[in-house]
């Protein structure tokens, strides 16, 4: 790890300060509203947990908070600056749901690639790689091609080439799918440390034991927020006892009357053309 006292370190947001703001933040694709009004802050420190079914928008906010789609309405801004912000780029970490490693370059080479792209050189590089093969136990396999790798030793040099560079938010859609329980552990394990350093965690995830590990929750259907806050006061809010229940009593608190569950289309709007994507 960074020793204490690295300069890098200390330009770090102080833990509690507002890292990512999101205000009145739709996006629509043609017809369909993937995120509708969302408004909210996540502070420094904060593993911020996103839930919700299949479709209902983590993926669609993830790739906006890095820059890689824009709103259709609303603002956000990440450590001070208006997203999508050149500036901000590299003090963001993406770990995306499908993999954005090269098969045809060793583990070593793929971790090569994404440091140099954020500019780290020489010895830092090297000490950063050989950091991050050990955290997630691919130093054995460095020199592997990933073409060969398992897909939880592909997910876990993926969280690795996200976090390189040193990263002060972190965004991860999904990192721990097909990573074993051991592991799973030890990444959430990694996260709190990171945390604990001032680093700001967004993760979505279907892992509810996962969600319980988030300092808070944003609980996303259809693409509203039906709820935030701790797992504990989450649980505490609902009366019930496990996560899958509590999200259903929000689910149900926000069921506006007539709709149905897959009510996500707005049939009032005008036909539209999806917006211009940038390419990831
Ligand atoms: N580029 C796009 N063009 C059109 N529709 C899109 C596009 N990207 C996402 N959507 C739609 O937006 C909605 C939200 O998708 P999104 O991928 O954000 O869901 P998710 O919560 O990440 O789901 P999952 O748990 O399956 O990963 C879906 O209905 C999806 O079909
Ligand atoms: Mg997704």
């Amino acid at each position: 790890m960074r020793k204490a006292g690295d300069a890098a370190m200390e330009q770090r947001s102080r833990v509690g300060e507002p890292v990512i703001v999101l205000e009145h933040v739709a996006k629509r694709f043609g017809k369909l509203y993937a995120l509708k009004d969302l408004s909210l802050t996540i502070n420094a420190g904060e593993t911020y947990g996103f839930i919700g079914p299949n479709g209902s928008g983590k993926t669609t906010l993830i790739r906006l908070l890095v820059g890689l789609s824009r709103p259709t309405q609303g603002t956000i801004s990440i450590l001070g600056k208006r997203v999508p912000s050149q500036a901000v780029a590299p003090a963001i970490g993406y770990m995306t749901q499908a993999s954005a490693l090269y098969n045809d370059l060793t583990a070593r080479e793929n971790l090569e690639f994404f440091a140099s792209i954020y500019g780290l050189r020489g010895e830092e590089r090297r000490r950063r790689i050989n950091e991050e093969l050990e955290r997630v136990e691919l130093t054995d396999r460095a020199s592997s091609l990933v073409a060969h790798f398992s897909g939880g030793m592909k997910q876990r040099l993926s969280l690795a080439c996200a976090l390189v560079h040193r990263p002060q938010v972190i965004l991860l859609d999904e990192p721990t799918v097909g990573v074993d329980p051991e592991l799973r552990l030890s990444f959430w394990q990694y996260f709190v440390q990171l945390n604990r350093e001032g680093v700001t965690i967004i993760v979505s995830t279907h892992h509810l034991d996962e969600a319980s590990r988030c300092t808070r929750l944003g609980l996303l259907r259809s693409g509203e927020l039906l709820a935030q806050g701790a797992p504990t006061e989450l649980l505490e809010r609902s009366g019930k006892n496990s996560m899958e229940e509590a999200f259903l009593f929000f689910a149900h608190q926000n069921m506006p009357s007539g709709a149905t569950e897959q009510g996500q289309v707005y049939t009032n709007t005008t036909s539209a053309q999806d917006e211009q994507e940038v390419q990831s």
